[in-house]
Order: C-alpha cells, then structure tokens, then sequence
C-alpha cells in the first residue's frame, strides 16, 4: 500500500530520502516519486515502476535539497501512469504533496477547483488536496493556516506530507485514519507511513494521533490537535526492532529469510510475560462471546485460534473475517474482540474494532507493529515482537500470532479446568522445545522441499485439504500458494471435499493433504479417507505426514516426511515446511517472490 516518507536535514538528504522510501518498498506499489526544494523552487521527479527502475529512468539520486518528500502509489484512483504517481504539485508550482488513504469527496471538491479554472494533472483523488492548499494560501498569506483550512475540507480517510517553496524550513504533515510516524534524530527529521522508512537513521519515534497535524523542521517538531491548533506533547517512543532484522541477510528472498527467522518470532512470541496471556484468558473467560478477528492470513490465524480454544478452554470463539465483522457480529457490551493484525493498519480490521467500541465492547488486539493504529486502539495489547516482517506474504507473523493464540487458550483451559495441569506443562514444554527443533528440521528438509516444489509447479490446480486444526493449516498454506505463485489454490476441509468439489478432480488437479499424527486415530482415519476418495478419481496427491504414518506414506504418491513431534506442535510444524513449498513453488515459476503482482502488504483502504 502507498508509503509516504519525508525528510529534512542540515544538508543534502536525497540519499536518506531514496533509501527510506527504498525502505517501503515491501508495502507494494506500482510506482514512485521524489519531491525536492532546491533554490527555492520544487523539483518533481516521478514514474511508474520500482524505485530502483524509476532511478534509471529519471535520476532520483541527481536531486539535491535539505528538504524533501518521496512517495511509493498502489493505485486506487486513477492508473498506474506516470501522472497520476505522486508527488503531486499545486497550479502555481508552491506547493507539492504526497498522500495515503482515500478522500471521499474529492469530486465535488474536483468540479469546484475546476470551475474556478484550476486545470488537473491527474486523475488521483490527491491533486484536490494540493490546489486546494495553493488557493488557501493565495487569500490568506499562512502555510500553517492554508494547509489546515484546506484539510479541514477533506472527508475520508488520509495522511499527508506536504513542502512548499514558501518555506523551504518545513514540512507539514497530517494523519486521519491512515498511519503516519516522526522520526526524530539529531540534524535530520523524518515523517513517514511507517518505521521501517528511517529506522536504519533513528530509532527514536513519534507516533500521531488521527486528527493532528505535524509541523517538522531539522530540530524540532512539533504536534497540535488539528481542530484547534493546540499543541499536543507526547513523549517519544525507543523502537526495539534491529534494523539488521529488515535486510535480507543472505538468502535469496525476504520470504525465505523470514521463514528462517521462525525459531526467533517462536521464542519471542514465548517471552510474552505470562501475565499478559493470563489477562486476556481471564479477559475471555469473563466475555460473554468472545470474537476472533483479522483479514487474509490473520483470518485464517483466528481460524485457527478458534480450534485451540475449543479444544483446549471448551469455549467457542467465533472467527469472523474483518471485512465481513460489521455485517455479521452481534457484539454488545459484555462481548470482547480480539483482533490479529500484523501491521495494525489494515483499514478492514480497525474498522471492526471501531465497530466494536462503538457498541462499547472490550477490544484486545495481537499485532506487530507497535505503535501502529489497531495497537493504540485496543483496551489490551499483546505485542508479539516478531520484529519487521519485509515479504508481502505473512509468514513468521502469522506463526507468532498463532503461537500466542494457543498460549491463551491453553491458560484459558488452566482457568476453566478443562485441561489439567499436567497437560498443561506438557504443552508449554513441547512448544518451549519446538524452536530449535524447527531450526534443525528446516534446515535438513529444504533440499528435499525443493525437489518436491520442482516436479509439482506445473499443476495448475491445487487443492489443500485437511481436517480439524489442519483445515485453517490448510486454508493459510493454500494462501500462501496463490500470493506467491499465482495458482489456482483451494484450501478445504478434507470431509468437505466429496460433497460437491470432488467433482473437479482429474489428472491435472492436484490435492495435497495436510496429515495429522497417526496417534490423532479418528482425524488421521478421515483425512486418509478423503486421500483415497481423490485417489479413486486418479487425482494425483501428495501430502506431509510424519515418520511413524506408514499408511499414509502407502496412499500418498509423494510425500514430505516430518519427525515425529509431540502436541500441540505437529500442526505448526506442517505449516512452516507449508510456506516453505510455496516459496520454492514460486522460485521454480520464477515469480515476484516477495513482492506478488497485485498485492500489497498492509491494506489501509477499505
Ligand atoms: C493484506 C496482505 C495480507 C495480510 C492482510 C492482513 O491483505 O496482503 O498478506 O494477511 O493484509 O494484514 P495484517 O497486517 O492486518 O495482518
């Protein structure tokens, strides 16, 4: 989704300003640009593409200026043209901004700008904003003023940055529903969509509030409430993350890295203070219904929280895809949601929980990325500390938050004593052990991984099929299939399958099972069923099982061997060597692995 960054230093910052947006990139976009103040005139450069083809073709890096703001676009209004790429500039050349998020009225505010002969360079709802600004500024002499009395006439959701050649000494921001930070750092300032932008400069932060407005100069930068001017003080933040975590460091892909990275975002993910899994089990417990909430793959993470809780606390917690949380969920007062959300600006999921706080219901949030908008929004926040995560596709994210949804259900269990407490020290000891043991296996499977993705990547058609807690596996493994290799991909409950289906399996549809241990009698017997079901169709099937499932490994024509673990790991297990398949799936077709055409990684537009 677009990144806004913006800069300004003692000197020439064009270097800081193309590797902060350089430090966006992972969003998704479909093109870029820079804006810079030079000898008191504003110099845009801007193109489709990626910042380093945008670079070749307009020399980015020749800009020179203090002063400066850059932007990556994923189109929403407009295509994707060199003209409709922001920066965007006013009429009279003044004033020049960069914009996220969507204004809703930018029609009408269009056909008044053009009535009074104001003439368009684009088609994007962001132009308005920049004209209107210049126009202010022509009656009333103020940029401070113009900028606000221009905003003030905006509906819709949007963060902006803005520069102008009246005042080469500031930059001007403002946030309203669409996320935007400070960084704060001696001699050079920065404003940007999210941390990653600066976080190789500062790691010093200032999170805004929707409905301020930033004033940023090379020392100092000041916040006030947008409606009335007043300053708001606000302590600055440390970030915890390294940037060392954001740089691919060797492998081949972010997604691939990331996948690695999984032992760490485990163990981190174990170093919550118990405390704080104990509050939100007693937050549960003490809720009427208790909703689980996120969109894409945390959807498909609520998915699978909803099987823990049931199996381990006795409680039913509904999942509900954020999209959907509005039209569906009957929440009142006495009800708590919890929402999962890795960057905790995904505009679908701070939508229901505004929803839910609306209907005064208690909110508790999984995320990421602190000091992001669903992490503020919450009464209760679990950080989960998997440090950034740089793929469009979620992996060690998705992982972590899972992890931690079985903490709570396992305390949950403690509380309701429908686990006792032996089971729960079993537990809490196999998924202490299960990091370095995701190391080892990792690293001993790849190869064979890798062969297996070679001589499957022709099919077209993929089925992924499991049972149980292995349907939601299942769900988020054939996720991943689609946003890395662009197949056909259909994640299903194995007993659903021959219930219509079943009908499209042939030679070329290819299913792949996602088997539970042989100790799991029942779910193992009916997930086989389903194997042999699609056998009989002569539909080619391959699955992952474990060491000790002999029956399986005579159904399957290939299979991906795991060692035997104890529970609750195998299902995490199958996921991880899951992610794993797609990527090398993708590698094999030769794919944009970590940025797939399309997507984006956080979507803030509804
Ligand atoms: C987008 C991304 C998905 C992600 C979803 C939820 O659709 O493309 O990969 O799963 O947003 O993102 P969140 O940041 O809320 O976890």
């Amino acid at each position: 989704m677009c990144g806004i960054s913006a800069v300004i230093g003692n000197e020439n910052v064009v270097d800081t300003l193309y590797e902060s947006i350089r430090n966006l990139e992972y969003r998704g976009y479909d093109s870029c640009g820079l804006s810079m103040i030079r000898d008191d005139r504003i110099e845009v450069r801007k193109n489709t593409g990626g910042v380093e083809e945008v670079n070749l073709k307009e020399h980015l890096t020749a800009m020179r200026g203090c002063i400066g703001i850059a932007h990556t676009r994923w189109a929403t209004h407009g295509k994707v043209t060199a003209a409709n790429a922001h920066p965007h500039l006013s009429f009279d050349n003044r004033f020049s901004i960069v914009h996220n998020g969507i204004i809703n009225n930018f029609r009408c505010l269009r056909e008044e700008l053009q009535d009074g002969g104001v003439t368009f360079a684009s088609e994007t709802d962001t132009e308005v904003l920049v004209h209107l600004i210049a126009i202010a500024y022509a009656k009333l002499g103020d940029v401070e003023e113009a900028f606000l009395s221009a905003i003030r006439r905006l509906e819709g959701s949007y963060a902006a940055a803005m520069i102008t050649s009246v005042d080469s000494s500031r930059i001007y921001a403002v946030k309203m529903g669409s996320p935007l930070v400070l960084g704060l750092n001696q001699g050079m300032n920065f404003i940007a969509s999210d941390f990653n932008a600066f976080l190789p400069y500062t790691k010093t932060a200032m999170v805004m509030e929707d409905g301020e407005y930033a004033v940023v100069t090379v020392d100092q930068a000041k916040l006030c409430k947008a409606v009335d001017r007043s300053e708001v003080i606000r302590d600055p933040i440390h970030i915890e993350w390294d940037p060392e975590r954001s740089r691919k460091g060797g492998y081949s892909h972010y997604m691939l890295k990331e996948i690695f990275d999984q032992p760490h975002t485990i163990k981190s993910a174990l170093t919550i203070p118990n405390d704080d899994i104990l509050q939100l089990a007693k937050s549960i417990q003490g809720a009427g219904t208790t909703y689980l909430m996120g969109v894409g793959t945390t959807y498909y993470v609520a998915l699978a929280g909803q099987y823990f809780f049931s199996r381990l606390a006795g409680r039913y917690l509904p999942a509900v895809s954020s999209d959907e949380f509005n039209d569906l969920a009957v929440i009142g007062a006495d009800d708590l949601l919890i929402s999962i959300s890795q960057s905790g600006e995904t505009y679908d999921t701070n939508t229901g929980v505004r929803h839910a706080r609306a209907q005064h219901a208690k909110t508790a949030g999984i995320v990421n990325v602190m000091g992001s908008s669903l992490s503020m929004m919450v009464d209760q926040v679990i950080l989960q500390g998997s440090g950034p995560e740089i793929c469009v596709v979620s992996t060690k994210a998705a992982l972590a938050q899972m992890v931690i949804l079985l903490l709570v259900a396992l305390e949950l269990g403690r509380l309701n004593g429908k686990i006792d407490t032996q089971t729960y020290e079993t537990y809490h000891e196999s998924i202490t052990d299960f990091p370095p043991l995701v190391q080892k296996i990792l690293n001993e499977i790849s190869g064979f991984v890798r062969n297996l993705a070679d001589r499957t990547a022709h099919y077209k058609n993929w089925m992924f099929l499991g049972r149980g807690v292995y349907y939601p596996i299942a769900l988020e493994a054939a996720l991943k299939m689609k946003e890395v290799t662009y197949l056909h991909a259909e994640g299903m409950p194995a007993g659903f399958l021959k219930h219509g289906t079943l009908a499209m399996v042939d030679d070329e549809m290819i299913s792949l099972f996602f088997l539970p241990p042989p100790a799991r009698k029942t779910l193992h017997e009916q997930t086989l069923a389903a194997v042999e079901e699609v056998k009989a169709r002569n539909g080619p099937v391959i699955g992952f099982c474990f060491e000790d499932d002999l029956l399986a490994k005579k159904a399957l024509d290939h299979w991906i061997e795991l060692p035997v673990v104890a529970e609750p790991v195998p299902p995490f297990l199958e996921l991880i060597v899951a992610q794993l398949f797609s990527y090398f799936s993708a590698l094999k077709l030769g794919r944009s692995i970590d940025k797939p055409r399309n997507l984006a990684k956080s979507v803030t537009v509804g």
